[in-house]
């Protein structure tokens, strides 16, 4: 088992009368993307911000690589980098002078590290040019580049993939697993966009209204849901093939195009096919469909909550 890198328990925020985050308590190991998910105002950015030490928890304990935010709050930072909200960079400066400047808060202006780290996310082409002729998708990653200079374990990134455009997303999420992957760091990524996190994520935690509902492997996620998996047969004659699916095997079936959807497991594809050819109808292909990340929130939160997606 990886080492873990952060625990959090019991971890709760109070604004006045509200409870934005209600004893939440999971763990983050080496490597690990973690995708922390919810509607808006959910507590995501409250949860993250107590994490990143930017604001003190009401109750519950936050530990950044065995060291206590509460007592060690100085080693706490030094093993995390955090990227809440809008990364803060200056415009005017050059992606390098900015980068120089982050390095000096931290008392290390080592030029190769700032280079490396340039080109860790990319930018190693680009550093001269000032901030304001930077893409929204340079900037975060620049945004990236700054909490690396001092080597992080963990990456606290809220919101990374928001108002990227589809390449934006695309290039971002690699961007992560590279960070996971080649270099071991254990990112903890929030969204309210659930089929942006799908593929991409190890780890699912689900919050609601303060409140973790579930954290899993997301293929554990996937089984959990009753009818998660179907079956996609596209075929020549898809309403003769359902009526002879749903009638004979008594299985659920959809139509969807030139294609009918059977909710059943891989086990019953060679019983089927041998219907439909027994029938004459040809096969144009198969398909394994899983639940979306989508169906797994909705089918989560309808039971935990019982029906009450509450966005405040
Ligand atoms: N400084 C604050 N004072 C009072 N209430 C706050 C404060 N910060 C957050 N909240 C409240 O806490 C709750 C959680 O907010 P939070 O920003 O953590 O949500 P979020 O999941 O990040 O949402 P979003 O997807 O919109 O970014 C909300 O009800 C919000 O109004
Ligand atoms: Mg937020």
């Amino acid at each position: 088992m990886a080492k873990v890198v952060l625990k959090v328990s019991n971890l709760t925020k109070r604004f006045k009368d509200r409870i934005a985050v209600n004893n939440v308590s999971f763990e983050i190991h080496e490597g690990e993307i973690f995708g922390f998910l919810g509607p808006n105002g959910a507590g995501k950015s409250t949860t993250m911000k107590m994490i990143s030490g930017i604001s003190t928890p009401t109750k519950g304990s936050i530990t950044v690589c065995g060291y206590d935010m509460r007592t060690e709050k100085e080693k706490c930072l030094r093993c995390l980098g955090a990227m809440i909200e809008n990364p803060l960079m200056y415009s005017y400066m050059s992606a390098y002078d900015n980068l120089k400047y982050f390095a000096s808060l931290y008392g290390d202006v080592d030029k190769n590290k700032i280079l490396y780290y340039a080109k860790v996310v990319g930018l190693e082409n680009r550093l001269k040019d000032p901030i304001s002729k930077y893409s929204l998708g340079m900037r975060q990653r620049l945004g990236i580049a700054q909490t690396l200079l001092h080597s992080p374990k963990l990456l606290i990134l809220d919101e990374p993939l928001s108002g990227l455009d589809p390449a934006g997303v695309k290039e971002m999420r690699e961007f992560i697993i590279s960070l996971a992957r080649k270099y071991h760091i254990a990112v903890m990524v929030s969204s309210h966009m659930l089929a942006e996190m799908e593929h991409f994520c190890d780890t699912i935690a689900i919050i609601n209204n303060g409140e973790l509902l579930e954290v899993n492997e997301i293929e554990k996620l996937q089984q959990g849901i009753e009818g998660a998996k179907k079956i996609r047969f596209k075929v020549d004659y898809p309403n003769y093939a359902g009526i002879i699916v749903k009638n004979s095997l008594k299985l659920p079936v959809e139509i969807v195009g030139n294609s009918i959807l059977v909710q059943c497991s891989e086990k019953k594809i060679s019983k089927i096919t041998s219907l439909l050819v027994g029938r004459k109808i040809s096969i144009l292909g198969i398909e394994v469909v899983t639940a979306s990340l989508e169906e797994i929130f909705m089918d989560i939160v309808t039971r935990k909550t019982h029906g009450k997606l509450e966005i405040k």
